[in-house]
């Protein structure tokens, strides 16, 4: 696993948009699996400011989701799909037709989970994988103790991530308690994962993730798993980091031209 540490979101945002925009340069058509929440704005922000200026053409890429509510109707702002259109589909200029999520507001939402599996193969995996990490250590929905081998399916919200999440929301009674979220084993089939950690808040979860034993306890640890996992993090999200100091001095002699 790369960490690299950066002074600030912003910072982070532009380079793994520089990264995802490489991507889209080598093959038009990535699929790039998109987070959703606070963490990844800068990103989004970053990669539609450079289709804007026409460093990238992003018209052929295609956008999947990582997770979504259960049980909110269907066009609900908050709804992930809702989110992912308005903060990454509309402002790189893509349409509807580009863009896959799991389907939250499904009367079968089992099917709808391996619908999105299979519709996920069919589109021939995804090439990169932003992710944030909740304060209790969950990537996607996968909160503690999911299966390190799980597929998409339905999860329950611990109580930490309703609490963390509520300020989407009018009140905490409001976030939903079930999710779909890609599984586990699912993420690890991307073919680059890119998680990015900003803030305080995050520096325990992913001084565990990055530097603690692999458990399901902790399900970023999952990326120890993944050969080509990249973690990038802003100072305060580094401080509990013990090898803080290797890992800027790896990335500050990294040669330009692999990228992340
Ligand atoms: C949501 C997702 C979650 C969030 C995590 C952090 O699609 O994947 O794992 O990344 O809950 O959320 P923020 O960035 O709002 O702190």
């Amino acid at each position: 696993m790369e960490v690299v540490i950066v002074p600030d979101s912003a910072t982070g945002g532009e380079l793994i948009a520089e990264a995802m925009a490489a991507l889209l340069r080598r093959k038009p058509d990535a699929l790039l699996g998109v987070s959703t929440g606070s963490t990844p704005l800068p990103v989004y922000k970053a990669l539609a400011a450079k289709v804007r200026d026409f460093e990238v053409d992003a018209s052929h890429a295609r956008i999947c989701q990582l997770d979504e509510y259960v049980g909110l109707p269907s066009g609900h702002p908050e709804a992930y799909r809702s989110v992912v259109l308005r903060e990454v589909v509309e402002p790189l200029g893509l349409t509807d037709a580009s863009f896959m999520g799991p389907d939250g507001s499904a009367d079968d939402v089992a099917a709808a989970c391996l619908d999105y599996e299979r519709a996920l193969a069919e589109a021939g995996g995804v090439d990169l994988q932003l992710l944030g990490i909740g304060t209790d250590g969950h990537i996607g929905f996968n909160e503690p103790c999911s299966s390190l081998a799980s597929r998409t399916r339905i999860k329950t919200l611990t109580e930490q991530t309703r609490q963390d999440n509520a300020r989407f929301f009018k009140a905490v009674e409001e976030v939903p308690h079930h999710v779909i979220t890609q599984g586990i084993g699912t993420i690890l089939q991307a073919r680059h994962l890119v998680l990015l950690a900003t803030g305080e808040a995050k520096a325990h979860a992913v001084a565990l993730a990055v530097e603690g034993p692999l458990s399901a306890l902790v399900p970023a640890s999952a990326l120890q798993l993944h050969p080509h996992a990249t973690v990038v993090v802003d100072e305060a999200a580094a401080s509990s980091l013990k090898l803080a100091d290797y890992f800027r001095a790896t990335y500050a002699a990294k040669p330009l031209w692999q990228g992340l």
